[in-house]
């Protein structure tokens, strides 16, 4: 029998700390609590919700669904050579999984501490920070395939990454229910410094090991985004856009002080964060939802405010950028 509770409340289940209920929700600390949850009566004709962390999520109100809480645990690593490769379950921690391989002797992952949510939700939207996407250090996951009724071996290749994209955003959304996730971490290790704030933060050290990074950029990302233990978030609320190489040079030909990072197509990627701030919302609050005041790409939940609400808020915020840039920005988080 799957550990079903009704009406439950997912306030601690989202890191925004929206209060709203699930119609149904189960923990789901197996695969075979997976196939009991699916395979319930109570559960038959609800749609599916899947939460790790609840760090990507916007819950706009409660949710007539089956919930299924993913807390599969599990760490093992296989030596394969010139590399390592390391299955994490769907419901670790992120944070904590990137300071045990770091415990463990295994460095690549350090780029990527301290990003909030569990193992099994990194590869939906591809986790970047630092100069490292996860598709660089990922090799397989496991899933249950909904279509088919089968768990499948998906591929990097097969999981179709993009910047903050993947085919869990996309034709795979409803289908597939990660269950654990490999990483591929190869021996032959260096730190990427490329992010001239990491570099900086490190210039003091000669030689720095996978540690002294992941100190680093725990030091970074503490001084710039809220913990979400204190004030109710979820990252950057809106993905850097993408433009063309001529709107790109027309806006720096405007504004000196843009910032963009050229793509290998030829494109540019703004910050988002400095069009924001730039149409002055840094530390703007509407009532109980608003934008950080360290960092404009975050949105913020102080209390008591609605998923709707904020979404209110993101909606003025994109409006007035296309307004005075002609770029619109989209959110990055799933709505709900
Ligand atoms: N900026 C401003 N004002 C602001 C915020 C940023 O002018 O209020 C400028 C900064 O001065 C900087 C530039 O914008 O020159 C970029 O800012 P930052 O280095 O903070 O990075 P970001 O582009 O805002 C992205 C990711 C973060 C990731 C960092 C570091 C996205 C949507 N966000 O932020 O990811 O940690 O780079 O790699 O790609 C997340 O996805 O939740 C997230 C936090």
């Amino acid at each position: 029998m799957a550990d079903f509770h009704e009406f439950y409340p997912l306030r601690r289940h989202n890191t925004f700390g929206f209060d709203v209920r699930a119609r149904l929700a189960a923990h789901i600390r197996t695969e075979a609590d997976l196939l009991a949850a699916l395979a319930d009566p109570r559960a038959q004709g609800l749609p599916l919700v899947v939460l790790g962390g609840g760090s990507n999520v916007v819950l706009t109100g409660d949710l007539d669904a089956l919930v299924l809480l993913m807390e599969i645990p599990g760490y093992a690593v296989v030596d394969d050579g010139d590399g390592w490769l390391v299955t994490a379950g769907a419901g670790e921690n992120w944070h904590g999984l990137v300071g045990r391989t770091i415990a463990d002797g295994l460095p690549g992952l350090e780029n990527l501490a301290l990003i909030p949510g569990t193992a099994g939700a990194a590869p939906i939207q591809n986790i970047g920070a630092y100069g490292v996407e996860l598709r660089e250090r990922f090799a397989s996951l496991r899933a249950h395939d909904r279509q088919t009724g089968a768990f499948v071996t998906l591929d990097r290749e097969q999981c179709a990454f993009g910047y903050r994209d993947s085919l869990f955003k996309r034709n795979g959304r409803d289908r597939y229910l990660i269950t654990a996730v490999t990483l591929r971490l190869p021996k032959a290790w260096a730190p990427v410094l490329n992010y001239g704030e990491l570099a900086r933060e490190l210039e003091s050290v000669a030689t720095p090991d996978a540690a002294q990074v992941r100190d680093a950029v725990v030091a970074i990302r503490s001084r710039k985004l809220p913990d979400p233990a204190q004030i109710g978030n979820a990252g950057s609320f809106f993905k850097n856009p993408v433009v063309d190489a001529a709107l790109r040079n027309a806006l720096l030909a405007a504004h000196p002080s843009l910032v963009s990072y050229p793509q290998p197509d030829g494109g540019y990627k703004l910050a988002a964060g400095w069009l924001i701030d730039q149409c002055g919302f840094k530390g703007f609050d509407d009532g109980p939802v608003g934008v950080y005041g360290k960092q404009a790409l975050v949105l913020v939940h102080h209390g008591g405010g609605t998923g709707a609400a904020l979404l209110k808020l993101a909606d003025r915020i994109a409006d007035t950028v296309q307004a005075r840039f002609g770029v619109r920005i989209e959110p990055e988080p799933v709505i709900l």
